[in-house]
Parts: C-alpha cells; sequence; structure tokens
C-alpha cells in the first residue's frame, strides 16, 4: 500500500502545473502550491499515508458534510429537505442564478446556497460550538480548532455567500438572521483540520456510522446513507457527474485543497493539495483518487474484473 501511495502522489503530483490556489479568500491564497498529501485508513486500522499529509488547512466546503450531519441529528429529515432538495445543479458552488429564477428551496446542501440553509436549521444554543465538537469526535481529535485569520478574511470577503443569504431571506427559505447564520458558515469552512483527521472520519462515514477501530456506533445509519449519496451526487459540484464516473467514490471537496472519500470496502481517504481546477476542487487530489480507484478497484459500480479505461 505504501509504494501505491507514492504512486498516487507522483501520478497526482503531474497535473498541478495545470491548476491555481484559491484566490477569492486571500488568506487562502498563501497555500504552497507544491503541497499534495494523502491518508487512507483501512478498517482494521492500518492508516498509510504519503507526501504532505499533516500540513493542515481549513475544511472549506467539507465542512458542508458535518453541517449536514448536525442539521439532519437535531432538526430531523423533514425539516432539513423541506428547505433544501437533494438534486446536483450542474452550477457552480456559489451560484445564485437558480434563487434568482426561484427554483427553490436550493438544490442540495454540497453547495453554498443549501448548506447555508443547512446551517441555519441546526437547532443549537451554539451551533458552532457543537458543529466544532462533532469534528473533533468523528476525526478523534480534541485539538481541532478554528483558523481565525481565514475566518476573519473570508467573513470580509464573502460578498457572494452574503447575496445567498439575503436572496434566501427575501425568499422565506432561510431560518434566522442572515448575518447570523453566515458567521457560523464562514466558522465552519475556517476550521481547521489534516489528511489524518478526515481519513479517520471517513472511515467511520465508510463503515456506515460505526468506528471499526473502537466498535463504536458514531452516527445513524439513515443519516450516514444520506451524506453519502449526497457526497456521490453532488460532493464534486459541477464535476460530480464526471468525477462519479472516473472514480466512483463519494467524495466531498473544499477550496481549502481538501478532499474526503469515503469507498464501498470500508477505507477512509483524505487527501490535500491546494491548488484547484477550474471547477474547485483538488487537482491533485482528484486525480490520486482516480489513480487509487483504478489501481484498487474502489469505484462504487465496479465489477470484480473491472479495468481501467
Ligand atoms: O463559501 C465559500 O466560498 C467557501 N467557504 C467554501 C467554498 C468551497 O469550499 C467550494 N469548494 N470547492
Amino acid at each position: 500500500m505504501d509504494s501505491i501511495l507514492q504512486d498516487a502522489l507522483i501520478y497526482g503530483k503531474k497535473y498541478l502545473p495545470s491548476g491555481k490556489v484559491a484566490n477569492y479568500i486571500p488568506e487562502l491564497a498563501k497555500a504552497d502550491p507544491s503541497h499534495l498529501g494523502i491518508c487512507l485508513m483501512l478498517p482494521d486500522g492500518s492508516t498509510y499515508q504519503a507526501g504532505d499529509f499533516q500540513v493542515p488547512f481549513t475544511m472549506q466546503s467539507i465542512a458542508k458534510t458535518f453541517s449536514l450531519i448536525l442539521a439532519l441529528k437535531t432538526a430531523g429529515y423533514e425539516t432539513v429537505f423541506s428547505k433544501v432538495g437533494m438534486e446536483p445543479t450542474g452550477d457552480c458552488f456559489d451560484s445564485i442564478v437558480q434563487l434568482e429564477t426561484k427554483q427553490l428551496p436550493p438544490f442540495n446542501p454540497m453547495i453554498n446556497a443549501g448548506a447555508i440553509v443547512t446551517v441555519s436549521c441546526i437547532k443549537a444554543q451554539d451551533p458552532f460550538e457543537e458543529f466544532l465538537a462533532l469534528v473533533r469526535q468523528l476525526c478523534f481529535n480534541n485539538t481541532i480548532a478554528l483558523n481565525e485569520s481565514v475566518y476573519l478574511s473570508e467573513k470580509r470577503t464573502g460578498m457572494r455567500n452574503r447575496s445567498i443569504a439575503y436572496l434566501l431571506q427575501s425568499d422565506q427559505i432561510l431560518e434566522g438572521e442572515p448575518e447570523q447564520v453566515l458567521d457560523q458558515y464562514f466558522h465552519m469552512c475556517s476550521v481547521e483540520v489534516t489528511t489524518v483527521d478526515l481519513a479517520r472520519y471517513a472511515l467511520i462515514l465508510a463503515n456506515d456510522g460505526l468506528d471499526p477501530i473502537t466498535g463504536t456506533q458514531m452516527l445513524e445509519e439513515w443519516i450516514v446513507r444520506i451524506v453519502k449519496t449526497l457526497m456521490l451526487t453532488c460532493g464534486m459540484y459541477d464535476e460530480s457527474g464526471e468525477f462519479a464516473v472516473k472514480a466512483g467514490i463519494p467524495s466531498k471537496s473544499g477550496v481549502g485543497g481538501g478532499i474526503v472519500a469515503t469507498t464501498e470496502q470500508g477505507m477512509g481517504i483524505a487527501t490535500y493539495g491546494p491548488v484547484l481546477n477550474q471547477k474547485g476542487n483538488s487537482i491533485g487530489g482528484t486525480h490520486m483518487l482516480e489513480y487509487l480507484s483504478s489501481k484498487l478497484n474502489l469505484h462504487s459500480f465496479a465489477s470484480k474484473t473491472y479495468t481501467a479505461v
């Protein structure tokens, strides 16, 4: 496995020159474009890593999987899915077009509009505190914390998200005050993790909510089923269809450069590489996952005799 991950890294690195680091949030532009890393965990707890797997990065849109879990746990299925849909959009992650043309509610919890509504559904005295507690619990790391400078940078420059939240308010979709909900959303995006943290979380998702290392049921199965389905159909924005065909691994990306991925075989994988493609997905990360899918036969719909194309 070590040598397969090294090969995946070499393969992923070849694509780095054709993308660029996110710069619409000024703090993210400081990331080192040469970084690329991966962590993979098997159900028996064995852990494999390669490259810059220990470099911390902010979750960004990967936070959307945790906020969905928290909303489903605290508000329930009916409430959440009366406010947000389950359909892929084919539009970019921060698109406003469907709100303006009144195709409401927002298509799914993995795009910004849907995630902002999902965050507004969370029933908790302090939603961010609960969110952070959930992240720490599912990543088995109590030191996970907010990256204050990314949070402030995002809050200062997040005008598109502001537009989305106010449009949602004007159509009576948003629960609560836009600025308050946005502040929660910006906090959640700015939580800092490593691939090791996210691979541990992915291991739980991959095993239907049961942590195979401790034997503890960490999440209810129905919640995990929803989250993984939406990861497969919507987790890579307007590249979700192509990524589902090529890699076939339920995954969620973030513009911080992370991708969290859960396999049918019960593996948890996370990648980090801040150079993004035009759709906002880590270019090295997507290629490493495609490589592993083909090498290890990880495609969700692959037959036993699957051969890579
Ligand atoms: O809302 C934003 O713009 C960011 N905090 C998160 C977006 C994101 O990660 C999209 N990713 N691919």
